[in-house]
């Protein structure tokens, strides 16, 4: 084996096995909607957040699928990745995947508008002059359908990049909407974190609690972030027992 798969396999040997036997689905990454044969309508998410999350679940014994969106980072000979492109393709790998994971974590920035029509071939300005109008139409929310189709024991963990005060109101707001577990919410106003940075500090929002995760590595937010989902996984399955 290479060195990145020896580190690997030595990493998972001397953590804690406590996400073993689970199946977690993570997305992750930006996608890409084409406005003609080479551009298109994007976002600044590198991807990076939810691969330190499968990282760390491959790393505690999970068996991860990523489903990524345009991310150009290493990839961890421990996990599975599905590489996708636009809004439309990542939904139907992650429906694809949803069914038999325990967890769902999602982490993608999916495009909420695509462009209505995207130019066979490629636009030209002599053809255009001064302005370009693009029409713009919503694409599926595709956290909310899973959300609607889950089963039992299912977690679900959506995130949400919100600007300044009202940021983790607008999380809860988010978690009672689309039915989920948990919300991490990154607050995009601080400089520093969140996009295309090493660094994140989120607040995770459940539906009894909101932990406040000051900024260190994604790899040691993806850590916390974990812990916390050990807990809540737990206390759900309490709740169902009782
Ligand atoms: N999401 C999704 N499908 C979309 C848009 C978003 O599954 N078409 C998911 C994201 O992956 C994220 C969560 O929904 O986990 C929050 O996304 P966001 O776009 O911030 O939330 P919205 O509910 O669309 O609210 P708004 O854009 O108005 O802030």
């Amino acid at each position: 084996p290479e060195p990145p798969e020896l580190l690997a396999a030595l990493e998972a040997a001397l953590a804690p096995a406590d996400l073993e036997g689970l199946e977690v689905l993570i997305t992750a990454g930006g996608t890409r909607e084409p406005i003609d044969a080479v551009r298109f309508v994007g976002n600044r998410s590198s991807g990076r957040m939810g691969f330190a999350l499968a990282d760390e679940a491959a790393r505690r014994g999970a068996r991860v699928t990523v489903v990524a969106a345009n991310v150009a980072l290493p990839r961890n000979p421990a996990v599975d990745y599905v590489a996708v492109e636009t809004a439309a393709e990542l939904r139907e790998a992650a429906v694809r995947s949803f069914q038999r994971a325990d967890v769902l974590l999602m982490a993608a920035a999916v495009a909420d508008y695509r462009p209505t029509m995207a130019a066979t071939g490629k636009i030209k300005k002599d053809e255009q002059g001064e302005a370009l109008a693009l029409a713009l139409e919503r694409t599926t929310d595709v956290l909310s359908e899973l959300s609607s189709r889950r089963r039992d024991g299912q977690l679900l963990v959506g995130f949400a990049a919100e600007a300044g005060d009202g940021a983790v109101a607008y999380g809860r707001a988010k978690l009672e909407r689309k039915g989920l577990d948990a919300v991490v919410v990154n607050d995009i106003a601080v400089p520093g974190i969140g996009f295309d940075t090493p660094d994140n500090a989120v607040t995770v929002v459940t539906r009894d609690s909101e932990t406040h995760l000051d900024q260190a590595s994604k790899a040691e937010i993806a850590r916390a972030i974990l812990d916390m989902l050990v807990t809540e996984r737990a206390s759900s399955r309490m709740e169902t027992m009782s």
